[in-house]
């Protein structure tokens, strides 16, 4: 109430964005306000809101600290020289900096504080590409609501995310921080979170965040899965499979959107005037501002377009409008734009875009909006914001296999946790996760101690080390320490045998360290680490029952434990609460739901690999086939399809029924489908709809997801579904670009996953 009162109070004086004022009357005032501002304003603080440097250093004063990181910071934001600070941790931290901008520069401008909030702040939840294997895209938008206040809570109100690079290579490391494969699944993920940090249009209250897009574009297509690699691919392949995510965050109204490390047609994405302009602004409309990645100006004269000065200009002129930590802008462009080299109204067009960006977040009414002390004990690690973490954790894990239905686990079981994820707390919660307490996730031991309401007797044993060498473990930690267990490794192994001798059911918690996928962390090999592998087989020689708890950031080729471990169930990295999820699921309380979004290859010779490719003129019908597309070792199949995951239950699927069979441009027709729950748990199914166009005037994919439904099915019982189908589902962009639906023959499918579904034919008539 007291916000309210006090922001409506400042609207008068700074002639704030009045939200129960219509649109235009709002742009009006704040045209005027800013063009007020703007004349007053100096070319280099013009150019200081175009300037974002990090916030890692305190801003601390005293004779001593004279010259120290932070004292030059603090310096430049006096001079009115920086607009935006990232990763400033902390909610006091925040404080500092933003009372030497509003309380001691010049314009007394207050600065907006960004940081990469990716899958929760304090509450962790599962990285993105889990998220996005449950499906469910309320509860999606739910984890970026409380991020967002849990972010907010400690001064931050911009995030980096979401990330909606579509990416068909699961070596390049970034898969984790994405949705997966799919356009379409990807585009209703980017949605939700944007809705989920922004939340209503306004920006009213101060736990709505901005939200940036990223990264813009094609950065999930690097040649040979390698991290800033080349990217080369067609305009069509752009627009009917790459761009679709980022325009439609674009259209839910994300705020900001960052341009990417890689190029575009060979021109790098931060200086990439038709990207950035032509594609971005005038094609979708997007109104707001763009950042670059970090520091990626400084990557231009790198990537041989020119040189430090001349790339900067471009960078500008292409539509960059914030410069992240190359210090390119601070340094190049005031003598640029006093030689006249690059014109006022360049800078002009980017500092109002930054200015707009906070006279919309309220700081211009009051700076320190988002900068409230008492916030962050009431925000929080709430047990509400718990609940949703472990919700969505558990929705989010796969069951890839279950022979002879050995989950559930009784809860009474005695149960040997054997591997390095079994009792390592960090090892929850995948990358890009920094809350103020890493050590506050709870282990899977605790977590099946926990859900089996201590019936559950829990043995522990590390069973090797996580890594083959201390090389390369020093390579994902990048330099950290990683805990060494310093007994030899038949030590280690003697240990776990004998603890599995103990049990009924041996628990392997393992698969890639927290680090291992992420940025900058693209492999080649997507097996387990070997250690791991000869850990796994001796457990399967004990002749116990052996569930793999894996944890990963990407697909993995498990070949050989797919045919040799009963029971598999992929956790991803799940968060802070991973681990009681873990344990709802493994005991049952949970029935898992979650499906990939990424097609796992048999082995890295498959890849890319992904369900919505393209027939080809030679297609391959079985394995194998001379003078087919395939290849002579392996058959083309993946080891799991797109969409696939299973149940404690059953589900067997109808025909698929149509209500007509035919539709006009402006028709719509509805396939209905019968699911029937014919197991003994009652669980929840994502049904998924695929459309094909039999002919086109363009090779076009052999399905697509166009639509899909999770529903709650009873044991014993069924429900029928209804998908609408619009032209609008049909449509795509032709030869010439044009975004067109052609009449003729369609296949519509819908099933359990990608590769099984069951079919039916309709028109589309003129
Ligand atoms: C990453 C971005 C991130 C930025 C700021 C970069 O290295 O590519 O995803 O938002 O750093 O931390």
């Amino acid at each position: 109430m007291k916000k309210i009162f006090a922001s409506a109070f400042l609207m008068l004086v700074a002639g704030g964005f009045a939200f129960g004022a219509s649109p235009d009357e709002n742009d009006v005032k704040m045209d005027r306000f800013i063009t007020d501002l703007m004349n007053k304003m100096t070319i280099e603080e013009k150019i200081g809101q175009l300037h974002q440097i990090s916030g890692g250093d305190d801003i601390v004063s005293g004779e001593q600290q004279v010259n120290s990181p932070g004292q030059q910071k603090a310096e430049m934001i006096r001079r009115g020289e920086v607009g935006s600070v990232l990763n400033a941790k902390g909610v006091d931290k925040v404080m500092q900096y933003q009372k030497v901008a509003v309380e001691e520069s010049r314009l007394k401008i207050p600065m907006m504080f960004a940081m990469d909030v990716i899958h929760g702040y304090e509450t962790g939840f599962p990285v993105p590409l889990g998220m996005a294997a449950s499906w469910n895209m309320d509860l999606i938008e739910q984890m970026a609501r409380v991020a967002a206040v849990e972010a907010s809570a400690d001064g931050v109100c911009w995030t980096f995310s979401p990330m909606v690079d579509i990416s068909r290579d699961p070596r390049w490391g970034r898969v984790v921080e994405g949705a997966g494969e799919d356009p379409y699944l990807g585009s209703e993920m980017a949605k939700a979170m944007v809705r989920g940090y922004q939340g209503e249009p306004g920006f009213e209250s101060d736990t709505q965040i901005l939200a940036t897009v990223k990264h813009f574009a094609l950065y999930g297509a690097p040649d040979a899965g390698r991290d800033y690699s080349t990217v080369d691919m067609s305009r069509l392949r752009m627009y009917n499979d790459y761009f679709p995510p980022y325009k439609a965050a674009v259209e839910a109204g994300a705020a900001t959107v960052m341009s990417s490390f890689n190029e575009v047609d060979n021109v790098p994405a931060t200086a990439n005037k038709w990207l950035l302009d032509e594609v971005l602004r005038k094609q979708w409309g997007f109104d707001g501002l763009v950042v670059t990645d970090y520091a990626g100006i400084n990557d231009l004269p790198r990537h041989g377009i020119g040189d430090p000065v001349s790339t900067t200009i471009r960078a500008l002129e292409a539509g960059t409008d914030i410069d992240m930590e190359a210090y390119a802008y601070h340094y190049m462009l005031p003598e640029a734009v006093k030689s006249g080299r690059v014109p006022m109204y360049v800078l002009d067009r980017s500092c109002r875009r930054v200015l707009e960006a906070k006279y919309k977040l309220g700081l211009f009414d009051d700076p320190y909006k988002y900068i409230d002390e008492s916030r962050p004990d009431k925000d929080f690690f709430t047990d509400e914001h718990r609940a949703v973490a472990r919700k969505l954790a558990g929705e989010s894990f796969v069951l890839l296999k279950n022979e002879g239905n050995i989950l559930p686990l009784r809860k009474d079981a005695t149960i040997a946790v054997i591997g390095p994820h079994g009792n390592n707390r960090p090892m929850m919660l995948g990358p890009w996760f920094y809350p103020h307490d890493i050590y506050r996730a709870a282990t899977v031991v605790e977590g099946l101690k926990e859900v089996s309401g201590g019936k559950a007797e829990v043995l522990y044993a590390r069973g090797c080390q996580p890594f083959e060498s201390e090389e390369y473990a020093k390579r994902v930690y990048f330099g950290k320490e990683f805990e060494k267990d310093n007994r030899s490794d038949e030590e280690i192994l003697k240990e776990a045998l004998d603890v599995a001798a103990k049990a009924d059911v041996i628990v392997a918690t393992l698969g890639e360290s927290t680090e291992m996928s992420g940025e900058s962390s693209s492999r080649t090999d997507l097996n387990l680490p070997k250690p791991q592998q000869d850990l796994l087989k001796e457990l399967v020689k004990t002749g116990k029952p052996v569930v793999l708890v894996l944890f990963t950031g990407r697909p993995l080729t498990i070949t050989w434990e797919k045919e040799n471990v009963p029971a598999i169930l992929n956790t991803w990295f799940g968060g802070t609460e991973a681990a009681y999820a873990i344990g709802d699921v493994l005991f049952g309380d949970v029935n898992p739901s979650g499906k990939l979004t990424s097609t796992w290859p048999v082995n890295v010779g498959q890849i890319p690999i992904y369900y919505n490719c393209k027939n080809t003129g030679k297609p391959m019908d079985q394995w194998f086939q001379k003078f087919r597309s395939g290849y002579l070792d392996v058959s083309n199949e993946p080891l799991f399809p797109f969409g696939y995951g299973l149940s404690y239950t059953t589900f067997e699927y109808g025909d698929i029924t149509l209500d007509h069979d035919s539709m006009g441009e402006k028709g719509r027709l509805t396939a209905s489908v019968t699911v029937r729950n014919t197991g003994k748990y009652d669980g929840y199914e994502t049904v998924q709809l695929y459309i094909k166009d039999v002919y086109a005037s363009i090779i076009r994919p052999l399905k697509e997801l166009k639509a899909f439904k999770k529903v709650f099915i009873k044991a014993g019982e069924s429900v029928t579904l209804d998908f609408e189908i619009t032209a609008d589902m049909l449509k795509f962009y032709n030869y010439d670009l044009d975004y067109v639906c052609e009449a003729g023959d369609f296949e519509v499918m819908i099933g359990r996953n990608s590769a099984d579904v069951k079919s039916a034919k309709f028109k589309l008539v003129d």
